[in-house]
């Protein structure tokens, strides 16, 4: 590498061209008053990289040239998380793992660590939020006894310094909000601070053809102080998410630079850490064939699996004022046109009263294959009437109150069958030209009110 330029350098924020000295124009681009000052000596391998931009030409290749191998991905053998991650991490990737605190992100990627060690991986675990003693004891107790590098650091430049040494190929980041340098004036976590340090992470594993995970945390309200401003520096973006309180964690990709954003990945919290979820069939699901108002379930599909969901619904006769409508996991849009649908078509009485709608088990959807359980909980809430708990119910809502065609509706018809339901109530315009050899009953309807009959 070239040797570093000065300690303090003058760059253009027009054309990027760097210079020693201030001047009034730069004499590259012709701009005005463009040139800031900065300090070089925070990463001379970068500050280098921009200086000698224009004295080294940039080697092309052709295309046929390039390796393929290259894009061989690293699976942890966490087969919910490498699926997430389209079969594996992808060397030279940086992936943010987001969530609220607590939800389970460092027990998720110390797994990840424990497994990738096992399988051979060398992999380095380096954490600003727990003591070495804490995280051995946590390992202990999820039984992982593959052995790894552990770091407890929040240097950034420091940690690289550790990891160009320890040359791991993956690196665990927790978190990147307690990652600072201390070059920069603003304190840990800043937009600022999260942002340099998040580079200089995947400027190391780019330079190594290494992987590094990095943690950031995401408070409800509002996003991520931090990763929200890291989602375009990344490669990958996954999140986990679920109800804390209960034991169900879903994890999802929200962009993935080298795959489909499609598929999730499905854990359980248990005392002895987070264990897959191969076969999901009814964990979110809690009726237990109780005939109850207020409850309906559905199939959604999530990348290549369907998944049944039960919506419930509660309403209340309200108190005269505004009336509440809580919605939670599914989308408040949704639910406030279907309460419009079936308020004004349907002739179901919801004005002035409260909608609660949620799904159980923490999940999120906005699968409009969902509409028609979603109204039926709702209708069944507000009739007072049961409705079958063997029964699924699959269905786009229109505004007229039409029950529109849902993609995939023979693979979610096989999916409640093989769960123990008895009966769908289908779209009729789906159930025409439907190949389903299954035991399922079918109950095709045309409209929210036909849909309502069957309560
Ligand atoms: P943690 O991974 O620390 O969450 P995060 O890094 O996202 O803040 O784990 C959160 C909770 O999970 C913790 O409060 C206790 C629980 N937990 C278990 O139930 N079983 C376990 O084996 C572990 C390690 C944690
Ligand atoms: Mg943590």
């Amino acid at each position: 590498m070239k040797a570093t330029g000065p300690k303090t350098f003058f760059a253009c924020s027009g054309c990027g061209s760097v210079f020693a000295r201030w001047m009034g124009r730069c004499p590259d681009c012709g701009a005005w008053d463009s040139l800031t000052e900065e300090k070089g000596a925070a990463r001379p391998g970068r500050s280098a990289g921009s200086g000698s931009r224009k004295k080294s030409v940039p080697e092309v290749v052709l295309l046929s040239a390039v390796p393929t191998g290259a894009m061989t991905v690293i699976p942890s053998g966490i087969g919910e998380f490498d699926t997430v991650l389209g079969g594996g991490a992808v060397p030279g990737s940086t992936v943010l793992v987001g969530g609220e605190p607590g939800i389970g992100k460092s027990t998720l990627l110390l797994q990840v660590a424990g497994r990738m060690a096992q399988r051979g991986v060398a992999s380095l675990y380096v954490s600003g939020e727990e003591s070495a003693a804490q995280i051995k004891l946590r390992a202990e107790r999820i039984g992982i006894r593959a052995d790894f590098g552990v770091l407890t650091a929040v240097d950034v430049s420091g940690i690289v310094a550790a990891a160009e040494a320890a040359k791991p190929r993956i690196l665990i980041l927790d978190s990147i909000q307690t990652t600072f340098d201390p070059q920069l004036q603003s304190s840990p976590g800043t937009v600022s601070q999260v942002r340099e340090c998040a580079a200089a992470m995947s400027e190391w594993a780019r330079r190594n053809s290494a992987v590094a995970f990095l943690i950031g945390h995401v408070t409800k309200d509002g996003f991520i102080a931090g990763p929200k401003v890291l989602e375009h520096l990344v490669d990958a973006v996954l999140q986990f998410e679920g109800d804390r309180r209960q034991w169900i964690r879903i994890l999802r990709c929200l962009k993935n630079r080298y795959g489909s954003t499609h598929e999730i990945g499905l854990f359980e919290m248990r005392e002895e850490g987070l264990r897959e979820v191969v076969d999901p069939s009814g964990l979110f699901v809690t009726g237990g064939g109780v005939k109850r108002p207020g409850a309906a379930v559905a199939v959604a599909i999530e990348g290549r699996r369907p998944l049944l969901l039960e919506i419930q619904s509660l309403v209340g006769d309200g108190s005269g004022g505004h009336p509440q409508r809580v919605v939670s996991g599914l989308d408040p849009k949704r639910i406030a046109i279907l309460i419009a649908v079936l308020q004004n078509i349907a002739g179901v009485q919801l004005a002035g009263r409260d909608v609660y709608s949620s799904i159980t088990g923490g999940y999120m959807t906005d699968e409009p294959a969902i509409d028609l359980a979603s109204a039926i909980a709702i209708g069944s809430a507000a009739l007072n009437k049961p409705v079958d708990p063997h029964t699924i119910f699959l269905g786009e809502i229109g505004l007229a109150g039409e029950v529109r065609a849902v993609p995939q509706l023979s693979r979610r018809l096989i999916e409640a069958e093989k769960t123990g339901f008895k009966a769908a109530v289908v779209p009729a315009i789906d159930a025409r030209d439907l190949r389903y050899g299954g035991e399922l009953d079918l109950h095709p309807v045309a409209g929210i009110s036909e849909a309502l009959e069957y309560l």
